[in-house]
């Protein structure tokens, strides 16, 4: 099968289409790009698509997260799309710290852990806030090639006012390998879940 073929990793494109159009979104900023993006480029006026990546393909490999060959393969097959805005941010050290944390690779912590320092949160909202800085979305989507996306979701809420979060279904590893459980939904967003996706689509719309 393509690396292109639809699975399961896109099983989120029924519902996020709905969101689209029920809310009559125009502009994402997706975490995690790939073969569902060609859904938002079709139907959506401003797509951002943020990757984050290690260059160490060994490391990469073994933590099961996102190298930049992936990006530089959507580079590739989305060029032609003028509404589309890739951004690589490349992991530090502390994000990698966390990702060992939580991919149990750090000794004494089993997979799906929290990560025991959370420094990375800094970076992150940094990072997030930087890019928002720039542009206003209608909608957000959390999909990313790396583990922390629990953290992404929190960064999000009450700056993006609709949130959709893939693969919340996955209850391996106490149901955390995402950092789903971190997710601290606010009182003034309604959470409900999409219909079509096996994998588990949440979906976090501000009241
Ligand atoms: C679960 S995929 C989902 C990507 C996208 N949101 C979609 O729906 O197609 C998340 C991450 O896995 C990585 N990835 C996806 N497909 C890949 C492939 N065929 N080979 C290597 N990495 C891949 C990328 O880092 C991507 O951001």
């Amino acid at each position: 099968m393509s690396i292109w073929s639809g699975d399961r990793w896109c099983d989120h494109e029924y519902d996020n289409l709905q969101t689209i159009k029920n809310n009559n979104v125009k502009s994402i900023i997706e975490f995690g790009c790939g073969v569902g993006t060609k859904l938002f480029l079709d139907n959506c006026d401003n797509i951002t698509s943020v990757e984050f990546y290690t260059k160490d393909k060994t490391l990469a490999k073994s933590l099961k997260i996102s190298s930049d060959e992936w990006m530089l393969k959507c580079k590739e097959k989305y060029k032609k799309y003028t509404n589309w805005n890739p951004i690589l941010i490349e992991l530090t050290d502390k994000f990698i710290m966390a990702e060992k944390d939580i991919t149990g690779k750090t000794l004494g912590l089993p997979r799906g852990s929290n990560p025991l320092n959370e420094d990375y949160l800094v970076e992150l909202g940094d990072i997030i806030d930087e890019i928002l800085y720039e542009t206003k979305y209608d909608m957000g989507f959390v999909d990313a090639g790396v583990h922390f996306r629990g953290d992404i979701v929190n960064v999000l809420f009450n700056k993006i006012d609709i949130i959709t979060v893939h693969d919340v279904n996955n209850r391996a590893h106490g149901g955390n390998i995402y950092g789903y459980l971190r997710i601290k939904c606010p009182k003034n967003y309604e959470h409900t879940k999409g219909i079509k996706s096996v994998s588990g689509l949440s979906i976090y719309k501000k009241k």
